[in-house]
Parts: C-alpha cells; sequence; structure tokens
C-alpha cells in the first residue's frame, strides 16, 4: 500500500495551562476527501493549521511525503505551503484589494510567477468557483457565499496538492453550501486535490467524506469511512448525526 500522503503522529499542542491537542494520530491518504468533525473548542483549526507548519507543536510530528514538517525552520516551509492551501475559517479577505486581487494575492508574493501568469491562473480559479463576473468587485459589496468562494478561489489558485477548508459551509444557505459542496469535490475528482475538510454542516459530511475523523477533546475519538459513520452506533457520533449536539 501506498504511504499515506500526510502522517500526523502524537501531535501535542499547548497555550498555557490549557493542552488543546493531547496526541493526535491520524494519517491522511493522497487524493481522498476526510472531514473533520467535533465540538467546538476542541482543537480542529489548532490541529490543521499544524501541516503547513503555521504552528508548531510542544510534542510530535507531523509528515507531508517524507518531508518532516516539524523538523523544519521557517524559512524552509515554502514547498510545503505550496503543497497544501488553507482556506481559512472566516475567509481571511483583504477588504481594500478587489476579488482579483485577493485570489492573485498568493502568486504575486512568489516573486517568479510573471503577471501574464498571474492573470492566467486567477481567471481560471475565479472560473472554478463561477465568480469571472465579479473579479473587480470589492469583498464589502459581495455576498457571504461570494466570499467564501473568493476564498476557495485564493486557496485553489496555487494548485495545491492538498487544501485545507476550515468551516467553508458556516454561515451559508442550504444551496450554497450545496454548491461549495460540489466544488470541493470537483477539486478531489477533477484535479486530484487532497481535501481536508472541517465542518459541523452533517449534510455535508455524506456528501464529500471519504473518511471522517471525530476529534474529542484533543484527541482522535473515531476515523472510518462515512458509511461506516453513518451505520455506527456509537452513542457521541449518533447524536451529532442526528443533530442532537450541535455546535455552539
Ligand atoms: N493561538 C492561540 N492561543 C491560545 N489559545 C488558543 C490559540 N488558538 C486556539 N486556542 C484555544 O484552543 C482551543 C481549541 O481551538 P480551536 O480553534 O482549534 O477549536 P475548534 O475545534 O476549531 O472549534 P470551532 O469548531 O469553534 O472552530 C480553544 O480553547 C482556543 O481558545
Ligand atoms: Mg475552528
Amino acid at each position: 500500500m501506498e504511504t499515506p500522503f500526510i502522517r500526523i503522529k502524537n501531535l501535542h499542542q499547548a497555550f498555557g495551562e490549557q493542552e488543546v491537542l493531547r496526541g493526535v494520530d491520524l494519517e491522511i491518504n493522497r487524493g481522498e476527501t476526510m472531514v473533520i468533525l467535533g465540538a467546538s473548542g476542541g482543537g480542529k483549526s489548532v490541529l490543521v493549521k499544524h501541516l503547513p507548519g503555521l504552528m508548531r507543536p510542544t510534542e510530535g510530528e507531523i509528515w507531508v511525503g517524507d518531508v518532516e514538517v516539524t523538523k523544519l525552520r521557517e524559512r524552509e516551509m515554502g514547498p510545503i505551503r505550496h503543497q497544501i492551501g488553507m482556506m481559512f475559517q472566516g475567509g481571511a479577505l483583504f477588504d481594500s484589494f478587489t476579488v482579483f486581487d485577493n485570489v492573485a494575492f498568493p502568486l504575486r508574493e512568489e516573486s517568479d510567477c510573471s503577471e501574464a501568469e498571474v492573470q492566467k491562473r486567477v481567471t481560471e480559479a475565479l472560473e472554478i468557483v463561477k465568480l469571472g463576473k465579479h473579479a473587480n468587485k470589492f469583498p464589502s459589496d459581495i455576498s457571504g457565499g461570494m466570499r467564501k468562494r473568493v476564498a476557495l478561489a485564493r486557496a485553489v489558485v496555487d494548485m495545491p496538492a492538498c487544501i485545507i477548508y476550515d468551516e467553508p459551509h458556516a454561515g451559508l444557505d442550504p444551496m450554497t453550501a450545496d454548491t461549495i459542496d460540489r466544488m470541493i469535490k470537483s477539486l478531489q475528482t477533477n484535479h486530484g486535490i487532497t481535501n481536508i475538510v472541517i465542518t459541523h454542516e452533517i449534510r455535508s459530511v455524506f456528501r464529500i467524506a471519504d473518511r471522517v475523523v471525530f476529534m474529542k477533546e484533543g484527541l482522535v475519538y473515531w476515523v472510518g469511512t462515512s458509511e461506516e459513520l453513518k451505520h455506527s452506533d456509537d452513542k457521541l457520533l449518533r447524536d451529532f448525526i442526528e443533530g442532537n449536539a450541535q455546535d455552539d
């Protein structure tokens, strides 16, 4: 069997007295969509920030392919951050930049991308999220769902091998959430991208997930396929699926 694309080994993270991650072990395969579930504050966002080296663990290892990210210095992170794109919780768009310039930002940060190449790739990314017509608007002039799609285009523009989506459905109506799901799934199917999706949206889980990991109190509580999740008789998982333990 192929070695997993991303390996998380015994990952610990603490902020002062608070132990947020307490020994997470998890493997993500190349080309799969892995959904991360779990109660609010359980450490999901903190966990994924370690993958492109945006956070340093207090203990443990992260491997991306055969590179140990946790051993790299900040200035050696470039190639890893090219491989792992991130759609942040909340979008994190620049208000004073147009949609186009927001999406272009990661490319322009890299000096080796010509302006013609930037134009081409941003246009393609905006096409994927169906925002071609809105390239010159500012984030304040588009809807919340559209802002999410801009954030998605920005994560996609570099065509990374893996994209992490931190709550891409939050605050969206069901139809817009569907659209986002179709885009996420199409990136996997048509571009071979490995997807890691944090969500509280149970409908989306069964639409997009190949596998699901359920986090609880800084540990992996359960991991399995979405089919296994559907048929699980674990009380906590059932409560989650049936909406008895929704977030916040
Ligand atoms: N930079 C930080 N400094 C101090 N504490 C932090 C920091 N980042 C996260 N935390 C704490 O770590 C805990 C886990 O946060 P995290 O954002 O990972 O939760 P989450 O599972 O993503 O929750 P949600 O579903 O609400 O997004 C929280 O108690 C949070 O306050
Ligand atoms: Mg979070």
